[in-house]
């Protein structure tokens, strides 16, 4: 298995040290930085004997050492600052996709894509678009870090292990995220039993601010640890062909009555890419936003169009 990482900085490196030190698959670290991706790839070398892990990965500027990958990553691009929604990043970073999708397909034509770059949505729609690969070959990672940051406000509110804590959130990365309280269980109890409804709109909204809460706090650049532990759980589902099923931005086809558009729902990983998305019994109003973020991400991938 190998998995090429696209752009080499702080989501990218983080995601190469972890598939190393889980033993996933090689790894091959790209930037247009020149010798940005060589240095990180000897460093993570140098930490193999401690870390115990087998030291299979190459930093480069060249795509041809990209060529065979089972699975890019796609994390290049500019990240946000204070102030900055992730949709201010469009323009610049819908350029940045192009360019590298154009050099990595050639090499690489029956990889699964995994969109990083902001904004996710319709920065996934623009992968598979420039790819023109099978949809269920492009997916983008936002609803596992989304979840997995909901989980986390829950079980500090409750002050209980986040492993206690299940929970899963559907629709876009940024305002139109979609809470799912009836689907959150704390040791298998709803959460809707166990705090009031103005706890859950808080925790809910705490989440969907989660990436700007950090963006205020480093002052400098976003989020990186989080997000490449979720990139990673995706990556472990393909490369195991687990058939886990994680909230991933998917290719939709009339499930929840929304076609042809990415949207977050809930999808079944393994070595194909997307197996299935899983329908949830959601209510009417959980599913007329689900519909309203699907229809937020049509409008804006049609902006793209006229960039
Ligand atoms: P960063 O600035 O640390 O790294 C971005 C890297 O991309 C830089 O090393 C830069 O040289 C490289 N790059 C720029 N243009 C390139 C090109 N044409 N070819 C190859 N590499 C290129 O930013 P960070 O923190 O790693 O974030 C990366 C992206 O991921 C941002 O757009 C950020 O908003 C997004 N992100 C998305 C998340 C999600 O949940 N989907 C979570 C966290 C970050
Ligand atoms: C985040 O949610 C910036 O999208 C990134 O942290």
């Amino acid at each position: 298995m190998k998995v090429t990482v696209v752009g080499s900085g702080f989501v990218g490196q983080t995601t190469a040290m972890r598939i190393l030190e889980k033993g996933l698959a090689e790894v091959c670290l790209i930037d247009i930085i020149e010798d940005l991706p060589q240095g990180l790839a000897l460093d993570l070398k140098e930490a193999a004997p401690v870390e115990r892990y087998e030291p299979r990965v190459v930093g480069t500027n060249d795509y041809a050492d990209t060529a065979g990958s089972d699975v890019v990553v796609v994390t290049a691009g500019l990240p946000r600052q204070p102030g900055m929604s992730r949709m201010d990043l469009l323009g610049k970073n819908a350029g940045i996709m192009r360019s590298v999708v154009e050099q990595f397909v050639p090499g690489s034509p029956g990889a699964i894509i995994i969109v990083v770059t902001n904004p996710l949505d319709e920065m996934t729609f623009l992968a598979a678009d420039v790819s023109g690969f099978p949809k269920e070959r492009v997916m983008g990672m936002a609803g596992v870090l989304d979840s997995s940051r909901l989980r986390y406000f829950i079980a500090e509110e409750l002050g209980v292990s986040p492993l206690a804590v299940e929970a899963i959130t559907l629709g876009s990365h940024g305002e139109s995220m979609v809470a799912l309280p009836r689907h959150a269980t704390v040791d298998g109890k709803p959460l809707t039993d166990l705090v009031d409804e103005a706890t859950i709109d808080r925790l809910f909204q705490r989440t969907r601010d989660g990436g700007a809460e950090i963006v205020t706090l480093l002052k400098k650049g976003s989020a990186y640890y989080a997000p490449s532990a979720s990139i990673v759980e995706m990556v472990g589902a393909i490369a195991g062909d687990t058939h886990k099923v994680l909230p991933v931005c998917a290719w939709t086809t009339g499930q929840y009555g929304i076609s042809d558009v990415y949207v977050g729902v809930p999808a079944k990983l393994g070595r194909r890419g997307v197996e299935e998305i899983v329908e949830l019994a959601l209510d009417d109003a959980e599913l007329e936003a689900l519909r309203a973020a699907a229809e937020g991400i049509r409008e804006k991938c049609a902006d793209l169009a006229k960039l």
